[in-house]
């Protein structure tokens, strides 16, 4: 077997921990070197200290900003074509818009190119993983994740439960149980792809559903449980006037088994101290989606009360709520949805949030996410002068500067590059 090395050289900026917790967590080489072997980072540090060592290898000069490949910690694949639909919050936009689109997923070949086309958009984006909704059908997480492997991108999925869908669109306890087990035992240690059950959130899943689901769940450790969680008022209001038990949404969930440290819930804006208690408690962490929360009018995420709790954090795109694939973009929204609740989100936080944290999130923060010794060598390099605009505003500024005018101003423009286990997968300018 050939074993390939081969080094980058170019400007290093990651962030591996949150710096909310560890101010120290942001790594930056002016002039660095990541040597990567089988698509695995061996070494990484400044050029002037590892050149000699490895002065046998080729290396390639990256103009840019290179940084850990984006992880979108919620994106919904079949809704890229409802994108931009205009008028409605989400119950609303659900009925009129994406339910109906999701219907044209029972045909395969249909659900094969836009999978296919989905996973293109990721990487034009800089985006090398993600946490992905898919649809009720079976085979919409199949023709997903073969796909994920032709890219050999790192793609955690799951069938969508919802036994109390709309006519069409509706699974049962008993298909939705043997589909989870029969996509769960193919696609088990294949690629770089993981596994999540998925209910698609309470008011579309019976009590037996839920229950089977924290069943499934305790049933195989190494898989994540994805929802939605208090995205909406009118939803949640829903949601208390039929869990007339559970104390707040959370709990209507945590009664079924379904709250624990390998839980991903998206949105999270209407949450109690309790529930974020409990969250904390728990392990569970939270996809923020900014773009998607201020399309819908759901609300602005509440960074301050995260952190007081001390809640784990990813970002999401929540494509088609949401309104970018850019991780950069929606980074910079994170920012000013802190804002409107007077908090801060500094660009080195935003950074994390849209790599190592959403690893972390994803439970896959041991192989991405921040481009250290030992990780996969996915990573995207950025163009500070992507546009005129963005070139005048970073002319002669800082390194936070930069990376904030970046997250501000830059989107798939600003991705030079993308690659993937240290193979290119993405030009922008060839
Ligand atoms: N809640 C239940 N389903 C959905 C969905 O498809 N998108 C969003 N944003 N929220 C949801
Ligand atoms: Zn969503």
């Amino acid at each position: 077997r050939d074993i390939t090395i081969r080094a980058f050289r170019g400007e290093l900026l990651s962030v591996a921990r949150d710096p909310r917790d560890d101010p120290d967590a942001v790594r930056h080489e002016p002039d660095g070197l990541i040597v990567v072997e089988d698509g695995v980072v061996i070494a990484r540090g400044a050029y002037a200290d590892l050149a000699e060592r490895y002065a046998a290898v080729p290396v390639e000069a990256l103009p840019g900003l290179i940084v850990p490949g984006f992880v979108d910690a919620h994106v919904h694949y079949p809704q890229m074509d409802k994108i931009a639909s205009h008028g409605e919050q989400l119950l609303d936009w659900l009925d009129r818009h994406i339910f109906p689109a999701e219907k044209a997923f029972a045909d395969p070949a249909y659900a094969a190119a836009v999978a296919a086309a989905f996973l293109d958009e990721l990487l034009r984006n800089g985006t090398t993983s993600a946490l992905v909704y898919p649809t009720v059908h079976e085979h919409s997480v199949d023709v997903l994740f073969e796909a994920a492997l032709a890219r050999d991108m790192r793609i955690v999925s799951g069938k969508v439960l919802m036994d109390l869908g709309p006519e069409g669109l509706r699974d049962t306890l008993a298909s939705g149980r043997a589909q989870s087990e029969a996509l769960i035992r193919r696609w088990r240690g294949r690629g770089r792809l993981g596994y999540a059950v998925t209910p698609r959130f309470a008011l579309t899943s019976t009590d037996a559903q839920l229950a089977d689901a924290g069943a499934l769940l305790a049933e195989h450790p190494d898989v994540l449980m994805h929802t939605h969680l208090a995205e909406n008022l009118r939803e949640c209001e829903a949601v208390a006037a039929r869990f007339t038990q559970a104390i707040d949404y959370l709990d209507a969930y945590d009664r079924f088994g379904l709250v624990g440290k390998r839980s991903v819930f998206a949105h999270g804006i209407h949450l109690s101290d309790r529930a974020c208690a409990r969250l904390h408690e728990s392990g569970a962490g939270i996809a923020v989606c900014p773009s998607s929360n201020l399309f819908l009018g759901s609300g602005c995420f509440h960074f301050g009360q995260a952190d007081r709790h001390r809640l784990r954090l990813g970002l999401g795109t929540d494509i088609g709520a949401g309104t970018s694939f850019s991780l950069l973009h929606t980074a910079g929204l994170a920012y000013q949805a802190a804002l409107a609740r007077e908090d801060r989100l500094d660009p080195f936080r935003a950074l994390y949030l849209a790599t190592a944290g959403s690893a972390a999130l994803l439970h896959i923060g041991e192989r991405v996410g921040a481009l250290e010794p030992g990780q996969e060598a996915d990573f995207v390099v950025l163009d500070s002068a992507a546009t005129p605009l963005l070139a005048r505003r970073t002319q002669g500024a800082g390194l936070a500067e930069r990376l904030f005018a970046l997250q501000i101003l830059g989107d798939d423009r600003a991705v030079a590059r993308t690659y993937i286990m240290g193979q290119c997968a993405w030009a922008r300018d060839s």
